[in-house]
């Protein structure tokens, strides 16, 4: 698994680190409130862990797991959701944790959803930022790390459902994905 990687792009002390200080602001911000952590899967779970971990305010957990499968047409705006919330987020203040953000396709068709169902707030916090492949109105609130367009696995993140358990990001070998 290792050897797949052409190098390490961010170790697991780098993602340790930077994960513990953007939720520790994040934290900050939510002493006197009880938000509900929406982490997206499967991408998002080490983060999700790592970063919830670190949060000291009355956070309640839960998953949601969508598909940006159509997100090719600008005008085909709506999202597949494969796996719903167990929790109403009426009034609620959400937090949605998720590992990466490329077209904007899923956080921007995400947060419209969550406010449409009566959500408080709705604040975004992403792992990776890819923000050179834009093409939807969205940034997140809150970022670890901006990067370039390059194929990243590890840390939850997978080629063909693998590698989402390597301990950090790594950038897959060209001939990995090529030579299929
Ligand atoms: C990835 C990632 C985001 C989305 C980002 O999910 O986790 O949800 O793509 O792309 P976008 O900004 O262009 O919408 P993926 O569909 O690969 O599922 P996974 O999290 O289960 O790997």
């Amino acid at each position: 698994m290792h050897n797949d990687c052409e190098r390490i792009m961010l170790t697991a002390e780098q993602i340790r680190s930077r994960v513990k200080e953007v939720a520790q602001t994040v934290d900050a911000l939510y002493q006197d409130k009880r938000p509900l952590a929406v982490g997206i899967l499967k991408g998002s779970i080490l983060f999700y862990v790592d970063f919830v971990r670190e949060l000291t305010c009355p956070v309640e957990l839960d998953f949601m797991a969508v598909s940006s499968y159509g997100s090719g047409t600008v005008s085909s705006g709506k999202l597949r959701i494969k796996k719903d919330l167990d929790s109403d987020v009426k009034g609620r203040d959400v937090i949605i944790i998720e590992d990466i953000i490329d077209s904007g396709f899923t956080l921007a068709n995400l947060k419209a959803l969550l406010l449409e169902r009566g959500a408080r707030s709705v604040l975004i916090v992403t792992l990776l930022n890819k923000e050179g492949r834009r093409e939807y109105e969205i940034a997140p609130d809150f970022n670890c790390f901006d990067i370039e367009n390059e194929f990243v696995i590890g840390y939850g993140l997978d080629y063909d459902e693998r590698y989402r358990n390597l301990p950090y990001i790594g950038i897959l070998k060209r001939e990995i994905y090529e030579g299929k």
